[in-house]
Order: C-alpha cells, then sequence, then structure tokens
C-alpha cells in the first residue's frame, strides 16, 4: 500500500463538497491504489461545521478501504496542513440573474488568506485546484499570494466546460460520446469562454466535418456550452453541484496521469495572445504526476481569434477589478 496522500478541500459541507468527497474517498480521483487523507474546511459558521460533522459521519458509513483519516476544521492552518492537493471549492454560488464575474468582491477576499495559508503550511509538493468561483481569477488571487509554490501549481477548472462541450458535439453528430476527441477550452469560465470545435475530432475526422454547420458551431454550440451554468441554475433552482464535482475528478485525475491531455486553466504567460499574468483556460498534457507543459501549436482562425481576445478582455478587467486583492 502507498503512503496516504492529504487532501484538503474547502467548502467541504457544501453541495459540490457532498458529491466530491465520496468521489475522492472511493479511489476516483486518484486512483485505486492510492489512500487519501481528507482535510475538510468549512467557514466558521455554526450550521456548517454541524453539517460537516454529518458529511464525515456519512463519510465513515462507507468504510472505504482508502480513506485513512478525516479532519474536520475551520481553521485553513489545520486544514491546509501538509496537504498534497488543495481543492478550493468553499465560495458563495450565485443566484438566477447573476453573472460568475458579480460574486468577485465577496468570494476574491477568500482566496487571499488561502493562498497566504497554502503557500505558508501545505506540503512540499502541494498542487491547488480552484472552483470556486469566478474560479480563474480566484485561482489568480490565490497564486498571487504564493512566495514558496510556484504560479503553475494553481489551476482552476474549466473541466466542466470542456465535458459540457464533449457531449453537445456527440448530440449534434449523434454518436457516442466517446467517438468525439480533443476539445478544449480556451479562456474564462464564464459565458466569454471559447470551446475551440476546430480542432475536435469525431470518429478520427474534423468535428467540423462530420457536423456541416458552421452556423451552429459558432452559435448556439458556444452559447450553449457558454451558458449552461445559467440554464442549469434556471433549470434547478441552484447552480451545478454533482457535475461540477465530477469535472474536478476529471480535472485532477487528468493532472495525475502523465500522457493525458485536456483543457485547465493556468497562468497564461502570454500563450494564445492572452495577457501573461491571467489564469485562462488552454489545452496541456500532464508530464509528471501533478505537471503539465502548454500545447501551444494549435492554429486559431479569425473567428476564433476574436472569442480570445474577447475572452482574454473579460480577464483582463477582471483582474483590474481586483488589483487591490493581488500581492
Ligand atoms: P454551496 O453554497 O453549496 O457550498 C459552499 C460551501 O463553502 C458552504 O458550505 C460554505 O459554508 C463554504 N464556505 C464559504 N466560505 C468558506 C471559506 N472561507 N472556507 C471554507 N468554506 C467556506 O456552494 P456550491 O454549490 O458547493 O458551490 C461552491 C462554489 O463553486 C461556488 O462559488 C460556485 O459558483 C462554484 N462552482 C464552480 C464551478 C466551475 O466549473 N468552476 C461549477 C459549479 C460551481
Ligand atoms: C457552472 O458552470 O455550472 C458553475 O460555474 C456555476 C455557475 O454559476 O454557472
Amino acid at each position: 500500500m502507498k503512503a496516504p496522500i492529504r487532501v484538503a478541500v474547502t467548502g467541504a459541507a457544501g453541495q459540490i463538497g457532498y458529491s466530491l468527497l465520496f468521489r475522492i474517498a472511493s479511489g476516483a480521483m486518484f486512483g485505486p491504489e492510492q489512500p487519501v487523507i481528507l482535510q475538510l474546511i468549512e467557514a466558521p459558521i455554526e450550521k456548517a461545521l454541524k453539517a460537516l460533522e454529518g458529511v464525515a459521519m456519512e463519510l465513515d458509513d462507507c468504510a472505504f478501504p482508502l480513506l485513512k483519516g478525516i479532519v474536520q476544521t475551520s481553521d485553513a492552518s489545520v486544514g491546509f496542513k501538509d496537504a498534497n492537493w488543495c481543492l478550493l471549492v468553499g465560495a458563495k454560488p450565485r443566484g438566477p440573474g447573476m453573472e460568475r464575474a458579480d460574486l468577485l468582491k465577496d468570494n476574491g477576499k477568500i482566496f487571499i488568506g488561502q493562498g497566504q495559508i497554502i503557500d505558508a503550511v501545505a506540503a512540499a509538493d502541494a498542487r491547488v485546484a480552484v472552483v470556486g468561483n469566478p474560479a480563474n481569477t480566484n485561482c489568480m488571487i490565490a497564486a498571487s499570494q504564493a512566495k514558496r509554490l510556484p504560479a503553475e501549481r494553481f489551476t482552476a477548472m474549466v473541466r466542466l466546460d470542456q465535458n459540457r462541450a464533449q457531449t453537445q458535439l456527440a448530440k449534434k453528430a449523434g454518436v457516442d460520446l466517446t467517438a468525439v476527441k480533443d476539445i478544449f477550452i480556451y479562456g474564462n469560465h464564464s459565458p466569454t469562454m471559447f470551446p475551440a470545435y476546430a480542432h475536435a475530432t469525431i470518429g478520427g475526422q474534423p468535428a467540423a466535418t462530420v457536423i456541416n454547420d458552421n452556423a451552429w458551431l459558432q452559435g448556439p454550440f458556444c452559447e450553449t456550452v457558454g451558458k449552461r451554468g445559467a440554464a442549469i441554475i434556471a433549470a434547478r433552482g441552484a447552480s451545478s453541484a454533482a457535475s461540477a464535482a465530477n469535472a474536478l475528478v476529471d480535472h485532477v485525475r487528468s493532472l495525475v496521469t502523465p500522457g493525458a491531455i485536456h483543457s485547465i486553466a493556468v497562468k497564461s504567460n502570454g500563450h494564445y495572445g492572452f495577457d501573461a499574468n491571467v489564469w485562462a483556460g488552454m489545452p496541456v498534457r500532464t508530464t509528471t504526476p501533478g505537471s503539465y507543459e502548454v500545447l501551444t501549436n494549435y492554429a486559431m482562425d479569425d473567428f476564433a481569434k476574436s472569442k480570445l481576445a474577447a475572452t482574454n478582455k473579460e480577464l483582463v478587467e477582471e483582474r483590474a477589478f481586483v488589483a487591490d486583492m493581488i500581492k
């Protein structure tokens, strides 16, 4: 048996937490050979901490062989102590009629303190994945606090958008979704994101050739993927939770699987024309567990370039809006 890894999860008693923790403990995130210790962090609110106790009781009651310990705390310096993975889910979700960026001032400040504490107490190999919205900019805020951990260790999730895009392409083409490959998300986790359909394939053929409907790809496809979160809030009365948890399992699983090619939001460093200091979705290949290289070889046509410019503009505006939160 391998030594357990420590996985810190914020917002552990929330909606996403309730779908996520059981998947981590069952081995879906780190594989069937990797034991885990869950370090569950909640806001210092009586109701949340009480709910967390119930979640921990249910985790116990699952008798997961890979689960080697549970920490419950509202103290981030306890929760992130020696953590190998820090999954930052805890934040307010948006309600109907709001954009994710409307959460910036409230949620952004959570990531200042958490970024500092992770940098101070997490394991030397710590990796951070941000889900709390607006995820790209919150990730940038957390990373900006770090002196010890390099910026590339901080990633934000656009995998839910990738999964949504894959399913939409498969439905349109009338194929099993496993036939759809290489659909990657660029930019912000917001309606401006760009699902780059021109690089996707369906059954080994270019997706655009198989679908043969450019107006649909440029219009309803991009719009459906970009606004799917709002559509779920309108239908469900609450933001996506099980699919978000599933996407985080995929995000981390791909990041610990050498050779996996997938979309994550990372410090752009200028790739694809993004401002160097924003966190933007783009395709990466996992090199060694937890590390990746950005795939920079995808050519963009004029339509793609205009979409990348729009999503970059929004990320730059978000960065300016939280300038006082960035170190
Ligand atoms: P939720 O309200 O059900 O749960 C959030 C939990 O976080 C609550 O239990 C709350 O007490 C806790 N929390 C708040 N501040 C905290 C802090 N400082 N430290 C620790 N815990 C804290 O919300 P949810 O549905 O689980 O969503 C969580 C976040 O994830 C939201 O911001 C939502 O918009 C976002 N989200 C992102 C994606 C994505 O694709 N990136 C998808 C879905 C949801
Ligand atoms: C989603 O994409 O479902 C989440 O980011 C929740 C939201 O506010 O859209």
